[in-house]
């Protein structure tokens, strides 16, 4: 069976101005239910390494761990187009680029990829889209930066900053990606941004002018509470809920009122 969300339905819903919901999943299980609900597109972020791994950035990340996470979210699946976010320095020449994304494609099963940077990616772009592999750009907030930058702040404040975000969204269009996810920037830089392209704009922490939103699935459902940044709604609070239900097995183990004789043979 075909998928629903592809490449061109993407493109499909901007044009008609539908918005575009993306979340983040790294399992099987996660995968299964943004799946089931409709979700258009689910990201293999590199952010696993933080929110999956416990570092304190997406640095480390290696392609295999990738590759491993995407196999996964991709066989979960059935409808939502499937991007595996590329790690730091796996794409930065064009020919590490087309080995590892066209690796990842082939073997993970991903549908798109994406790659964080402007203006320095358009050639590898080009010849990746040429090759059959779709793309989605990511501006602003590029967390695999942040030695660079030096913090996990709002970008492009300044009109230099923002009219060089300007241009590198252009100038990635140009190369041919199918949408740019534009992170922690002001809403109307990314309104701004959204107008003047042909293709959808994803935002996080960008405001509501974009064409679709992303979070990270575990910052939604509330799982820990050292990480809260304004532009996250929490819709629910399922990391209370686990500590409730664990400390009541635990509890029950305890007393000995687990297991009772209807759960054992
Ligand atoms: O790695 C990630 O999850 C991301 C999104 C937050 C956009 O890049």
């Amino acid at each position: 069976m075909p998928r629903k969300f592809t490449v061109p339905k993407i493109q499909e819903l901007k044009d008609k101005g539908e918005k575009i919901s993306v979340l983040t999943a790294y399992d099987f299980i996660t995968a299964k239910l943004l799946d089931e609900v409709g979700i258009e597109m689910i990201l293999v972020g590199d952010s696993l390494g933080m929110v999956f791994g416990g570092e304190i950035t997406t640095l480390k990340v290696t392609f295999e761990e990738m590759l491993y996470h995407c196999k996964i979210v991709s066989k979960a699946t059935e409808n939502a187009l499937v991007i595996g976010d590329m790690p730091f320095l796996t794409y930065h020449t064009t020919e590490k680029a087309l080995e590892n994304c066209g690796n990842l494609v082939k073997n993970a099963g991903v549908h798109a990829v994406k790659l964080e940077g402007g203006k320095w990616l358009t050639e590898t772009i080009e010849r990746l889209v040429e090759i059959g592999i779709p793309v989605i750009g990511h501006l602003g907030l590029t967390p695999q930066s942040i030695n660079k930058f030096g913090s996990y702040g709002l970008r492009a404040k300044n009109e230099a900053e923002a009219q060089k975000l300007k241009e590198d969204a252009l100038a990635l269009q140009e190369a041919g990606v199918f949408a740019i996810v534009l992170e922690k920037i002001p809403s109307k830089l990314a309104k701004e941004v959204t107008e003047s392209l042909k293709i959808p704009t994803i935002g996080i922490g960008a405001g509501n002018f974009c064409s679709g939103q992303v979070l990270v699935t575990q910052d939604i459902l509330g799982l820990f509470d050292e990480f809260h940044p304004k532009f996250v709604r929490r819709y629910a609070e399922i990391g209370k809920e686990i500590k409730r239900a664990v400390s009541q097995f635990r509890n029950e183990v305890k007393t000995g009122d687990f297991p009772n004789k209807d759960e054992s043979y």
